[in-house]
């Protein structure tokens, strides 16, 4: 992930639709901000992927937490995809989007009983295990609803993903997984939870990862540890990859792994293991697929910059806030005008709440559309009502036709639940 500053002049190429939709008469329409998504693009992805994996026992788990909207998990379960839930929440999107209980796996440190025991009575295919307590807690709920859990260790493979730091999980450091020493205890007391069947391995090292090199090691020393197992005679009959795999946020910067050959290097660290395969990409599958569309309220002249305050703002789009993440930002319209520098920033009272310092753009006036890119992976998903303003709507495109598949939320939506302090109670 880069910062958010430099000065390379940008092409200012307009994108004037996408998926075939004029976007300039969408923001017409529905106003803005806005959340834009090309299910073409999303299916893209996804058949890039599988053809990729053909030939492999292989399934796709997308990572719900990218994008939970229903109608983007419809288009996943239509296309044949899973799910990877880190919540009751996502486990409920996932099934009432129609996707199926033996196609979902459940990620995540902090699982609580209520949790477990919920996706054990819709007999979810498998629990990715990230704590020794975690393995004794499903051991004793499926144990209590007279039911096999399959299981599958979250190693922890102490490798540098050379992501930013808020996204690693695979150091040691992390919260996330456990060596492979401590995996080796459990697969050894394997016998002693008969309502766990532990017979698969995890891994799952980072997110925007953008060379192959992390992937590779960390699934050799899977690899090493599966065939340590299965000498020891444990079978492995599942290893899940996790996600990871990143996009191009920054034209001409950014370089991500091609699908063809991210399956390559796991098909190549791998090789021998004829169990299932799991993936659970997220952003890939979506993150370029999406845009958030927003419009300039005014251009401010400041004392030492120049400021595009745009009616997008840090809680429709974490990401720049949150990482120092770069987005490209360009205009709708593609007429000719002066390039100038601006910083990019919402309206929102931090002064964190900015998209862009130093960006290169052409001259912009108050009402001009402009497209913020590749926001469809923890955009929406990561959007709070800070500053009580409203969540932005979500529109899926399909070649030429657009369908809101979440409208603006009204203000009552927006305090619903809320109430004034009436009833006083005593615990
Ligand atoms: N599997 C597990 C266990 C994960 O924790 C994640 C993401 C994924 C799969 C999907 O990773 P992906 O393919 O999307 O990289 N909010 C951050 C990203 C946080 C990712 C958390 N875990 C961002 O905006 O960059």
């Amino acid at each position: 992930m880069t910062p958010g500053s430099a000065a390379t002049a940008p092409s200012f190429a307009a994108d004037t639709a996408i998926d075939d939709v004029d976007l300039a008469a969408l923001a017409d329409r529905l106003g803005t901000p806005l959340h834009a998504y090309s299910s073409s693009a999303i299916r893209q992805r996804i058949g890039g992927l599988q053809a990729a994996l053909s030939g492999l026992d292989a399934t796709i788990c997308y990572a719900v937490k990218a994008n939970p909207n229903l109608a983007i998990l419809q288009l996943m379960a239509n296309a044949g995809v899973g799910a990877d839930i880190v919540s009751a929440g996502e486990m409920r999107r996932s099934l009432h989007a129609g996707m199926s209980a033996e196609r979902i796996v459940f990620s995540g440190v902090g699982k609580t009983a209520d949790e477990i025991a919920g996706a054990l009575s819709v007999g979810i295919h498998r629990f990715n295990v990230e704590s020794h307590d975690e393995l004794l807690t499903l051991q004793r709920l499926a144990g209590a609803q007279g039911v096999t859990a399959r299981a599958a260790v979250r190693i922890n493979p102490d490798v540098d993903a050379h992501t930013h730091a808020k996204i690693s999980t695979g150091k040691s450091e992390n919260k996330f997984g456990v060596s492979i020493d401590e995996a080796r205890h459990w697969f050894a007391e394997r016998s002693l939870l008969p309502h766990v069947q532990l017979d698969g391995l995890h891994v799952h090292i980072g997110s925007q990862i953008l060379a192959l090199e992390p992937f590779r090691l960390a699934l050799q020393r899977v690899a090493a540890f599966r065939r340590e197992l299965e000498q020891a005679g444990h079978p492995v009959n599942s290893i899940d990859v996790g996600g990871g795999l990143g996009v191009c946020y920054r034209a001409g910067e950014d370089h991500p792994v091609a699908a063809a050959d991210y399956v390559a290097a796991i098909r190549e660290a791998l090789a021998g293991y004829r169990g299932r395969l799991l993936l659970e990409p997220g952003r890939y599958l979506v993150a370029e697929a999406g845009v958030l569309l927003t419009r300039v309220i005014r251009v401010k002249p400041g004392i030492a910059r120049q400021f595009l305050v745009v009616d997008a703002a840090m809680n429709d789009l974490q990401r720049p806030s949150l990482y120092d993440a770069w987005h490209d930002i360009v205009p709708v319209s593609g007429e000719p005008r002066t390039p100038t520098t601006y910083d990019i920033v919402g309206p929102v009272c931090e002064s964190g709440d900015t998209f862009a310092r130093n960006r290169v753009m052409p001259e912009c006036m108050a009402g001009d559309l402009l497209l913020i890119k590749a926001t469809g992976a923890y955009g929406a998903s990561m959007a709070s009502t800070y500053n009580s303003r409203p969540l932005a709507p979500e529109v899926l495109l399909n070649q030429g036709r657009y369908a809101v598949v979440r409208r603006r939320q009204h203000f009552e939506e927006m305090i619903a639940g809320e109430q004034p302090a009436h009833h006083w109670e005593t615990t």
